[in-house]
């Protein structure tokens, strides 16, 4: 299983340990604020699992970041096979999640620009998409900061939320390979 340094961070695969700080992050209401919920214990363990199955079958996912020094999980980056159908799929998504403790020290954008570099380079993806709703303005500022672009045209009604839902309607952003940031 791939793991990823950057100046500050690892991004390595999930240990047993993370479990306990991997829930407590799922349960912060502000780090959940553009999220329909919170994930109680159980949720988050069976979100933990599915990150471990994707990285044991694919040997890469959505990895646990470590800050050597500071803390040994801060939250989650990496990238993501899209597990329903839209306009846009097949894609692989990235994503990213950080204890409130650790935002505005850029450690997302460290974390995300090595797994977008990884998925481009090593991968060999053509592209890779992201997405959220308009109101989670600290996740799509990241989004145009790795280099994503933002077309109204794309943007879509996520399907695993019920029509009228406040959170249904989703921005799309995307990268294609040639302008990744390490060529
Ligand atoms: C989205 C999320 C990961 C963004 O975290 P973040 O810390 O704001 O993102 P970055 O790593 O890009 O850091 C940028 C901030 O760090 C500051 N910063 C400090 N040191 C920095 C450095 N060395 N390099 C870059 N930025 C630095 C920037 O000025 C910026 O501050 P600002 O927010 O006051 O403008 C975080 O808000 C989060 O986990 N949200 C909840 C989960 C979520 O919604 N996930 C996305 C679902 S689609």
């Amino acid at each position: 299983m791939t793991e990823l340094y950057t100046p500050r961070l690892l991004l390595r695969p999930w240990k047993p340990e993370d479990a306990e700080p991997f829930a407590a992050m799922n349960a912060d209401l502000e780090v959940m604020e553009h999220f329909p919920g919170c994930l109680s214990r159980i949720e988050s363990e069976a979100m933990l699992e599915r990150m471990v199955h994707h990285m044991r079958t694919k040997g890469w996912g959505l990895w646990a970041i470590e800050a050597p020094g500071v803390a040994p999980l801060i939250g989650f980056c990496g990238l993501w096979t899209v597990s329903f159908e839209a306009p846009f799929t097949p894609a692989v998504e990235i994503g990213w999640r950080l204890a409130r403790p650790y935002w505005g020290n850029g450690y997302a954008f460290e974390a995300a620009t090595a797994a977008m570099n990884f998925g481009f380079d090593a991968l060999n993806l053509q592209e890779i998409v992201s997405f959220t709703i308009p109101a989670n303005i600290r996740s799509w500022r990241l989004m145009e900061r790795v280099g994503m672009t933002h077309n109204p045209a794309d943007d879509f009604d996520h399907p695993r939320l019920p029509e009228g839902h406040p959170m249904r309607r989703h921005v799309l952003y995307r990268k294609t390979r040639g302008n990744s940031l390490s060529s």
